[in-house]
């Protein structure tokens, strides 16, 4: 290993450890105007995108975060022209049958969550594999947002806690923060400290709506594409600053 190799894994000094967030979100938005100022089809941003994901979950092993959550697909992407919604689900698919192996190997545990269900059958299988042999892995947490939607995944487990109440298994002053949290699919993973949004847009697309209540946004102006360790310091650098308060003075 060179020791530049060396200096790039280490924590660069001005962060401090014990201020690092435990769970960064990241919502990957700028593929397409990245492709577009390069004169490339749209597609390619997204194949470049990806390569921006593996870096920073790359990153993240190295500075020791323990969870790195991607916004990959919204429920609100189907609306999309249809060769790009296919173009994402292969592309999907083949990332993941090609990275499997060295998640494994790295002790990487891959979750997604969303409906998953209305996915390609194909590409259902891959996460399926893909979940089922990185379970026991106790390295960083990776979760990958798919077919995700915040106001389904809220719906969704207000429909399964009512099944419980009519079923008679639940009262309805049962129901609190953790029962609700427990039907999310985000279930048993830490609440984001920190999300990122790239290309400078300023929502929150339905991503992690119950999730974020108190996480901090970090916004940059950078592409998807051009997110790399130099971005993510700043805006770790930007995080360690905040003064984070929860309500209290
Ligand atoms: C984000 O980049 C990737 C996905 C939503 C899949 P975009 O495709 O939204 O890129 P812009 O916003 O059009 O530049
Ligand atoms: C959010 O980006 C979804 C993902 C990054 C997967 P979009 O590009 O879809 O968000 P809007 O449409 O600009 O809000
Ligand atoms: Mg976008």
């Amino acid at each position: 290993m060179t020791a530049q190799q060396t200096k790039l894994q280490d924590l660069p000094t001005d962060l401090k450890r014990e201020l690092l967030p435990q769970h960064v979100a990241v919502i990957m938005d700028g593929n397409g105007r990245w492709a577009k100022r390069q004169g490339l089809p749209r597609i390619m941003g997204h194949k470049r995108g990806v390569d921006a994901l593996k870096d920073l979950l790359r990153c993240c092993q190295d500075w020791g975060i323990q969870a790195l959550t991607a916004y990959a697909f919204s429920t609100e992407n189907w609306k999309r022209p249809q060769e790009e919604v296919d173009f994402l689900m292969t592309l999907f698919q083949r990332v993941l049958r090609q990275e499997l192996r060295e998640m494994v190997e790295e002790n990487v545990q891959i979750k997604f969550v969303g409906n998953l269900q209305a996915l390609p059958r194909s590409l259902q299988q891959e996460i399926s594999r893909s979940m089922e042999e990185t379970k026991d892995n106790r390295g960083i947490r990776f979760s990958v947002a798919t077919n995700y939607g915040g106001r389904q995944e809220i719906l969704q487990a207000c429909q399964a806690i009512a099944k419980q109440v009519q079923q008679g298994l639940l009262q309805p002053d049962e129901i609190n923060e953790q029962v609700f949290e427990s039907h999310l699919y985000t279930a048993g993973i830490t609440d984001p400290d920190l999300l990122i949004r790239t290309s400078g847009e300023m929502r929150l697309s339905n991503f992690l709506l119950w999730q974020m209540a108190y996480g901090e946004i970090y916004i940059t102006d950078a592409l998807w594409p051009d997110f790399d360790r130099a971005e993510f310091h700043r805006a770790l650098c930007a995080y360690q600053q905040r003064e984070r308060r929860f309500g209290k003075v």
